[in-house]
């Protein structure tokens, strides 16, 4: 697979892993992802592109610390927002991720994703009885943030302002996954991911939700991770694809991937 754009070289990096392995087993078939070496530099848009099954959410998840890995050498991950007692004291200030997950710090981990990354799931995941502004602002709303003008804001740019008073149902799933972004990005986290966000859309809207998606991440410099199952959807957005290759059994499902980064 190709790399149209290269890996960061220097610069600061949001991820740092080495030899991070998550094996899963379902209905008795094993499957495999090896992580041998993973650099993400701040405010890079990265693509992760393969088929159905080939591990993208396994990864996405571990990258978020909602799933924790089966091994790891290294798991770093350095925040936009950095603390300021910390960086006098201490020129390094990404976090040693791998330590919390081997002292079992769940709610720690919980906390940092809450205050530093957003997730678009593949079908939106928002709450069918709170309004859009509230679907919106409910990343703001776990965090205490005061209220501002940045969900209308955010609203204006994507599109669905004359939404907000709305309930999910009564959207389009278009305006839905538009919804899923802005929430997203409505706390201003270090870093959005986001699985496979336009896969249940037409390919039309598919392709303008995701660039107005990448406008907005890089306007506010946040980076940001795609997951797709399909490259001809986003080859033209300038992102870095991060290359992997598979291994399958005898009936073709894949039984180890292995990604380059
Ligand atoms: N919760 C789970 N428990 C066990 N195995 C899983 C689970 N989720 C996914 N898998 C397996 O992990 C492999 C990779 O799946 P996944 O990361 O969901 O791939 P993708 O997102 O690329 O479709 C598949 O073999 C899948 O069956
Ligand atoms: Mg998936």
């Amino acid at each position: 697979m190709n790399n149209e754009i290269s890996p960061p070289e220097s610069g600061t990096l949001i991820y740092h892993l080495r030899d991070v392995i998550k094996t899963r087993e379902s209905e008795g078939v094993a499957f495999r992802l090896n992580v041998p070496s993973l650099q993400i530099g701040q405010g890079e848009k990265i693509a992760l592109i393969g088929e159905s099954g080939c591990g993208k959410s396994t990864l996405l998840d571990m990258l978020s610390f909602i799933l924790q890995p089966s091994e790891v050498g290294s798991f770093r991950f350095r925040p936009k927002h950095s603390d300021e007692k910390k960086k006098k004291k201490n020129d390094d200030e990404s976090l040693d991720i791998k330590r919390y997950w081997d002292r079992g710090k769940q709610n720690y981990l919980g906390d940092l994703r809450r205050h530093h990354i957003g997730y678009v799931m593949q079908t939106g995941g928002l709450l069918p009885y709170l309004s859009v502004r509230d679907n919106i602002n409910l990343s703001r709303h776990v965090l205490g943030m005061k209220n501002d003008d940045s969900v209308e804001q955010l609203a204006k740019e994507l599109g669905i302002h004359h939404h907000l008073n709305k309930l999910p149902e009564n959207l389009s799933t278009g305006e839905r996954q538009r919804v899923a972004i802005g929430r997203a990005l409505a706390h201003n986290p270090s870093i959005v991911i986001a699985d496979e966000p336009t896969a249940s859309v037409d390919p039309f809207a598919a392709e303008k939700i995701m660039s107005l998606f990448l406008e907005l991440v890089e306007e506010m410099h946040i980076t940001v991770i795609v997951a797709s199952h399909a490259w001809q959807h986003i080859k033209r957005l300038e992102l870095r694809r991060l290359s992997h290759h598979t291994r399958r059994s005898e009936d073709g499902s894949v039984t180890e991937t292995v990604v380059k980064g």
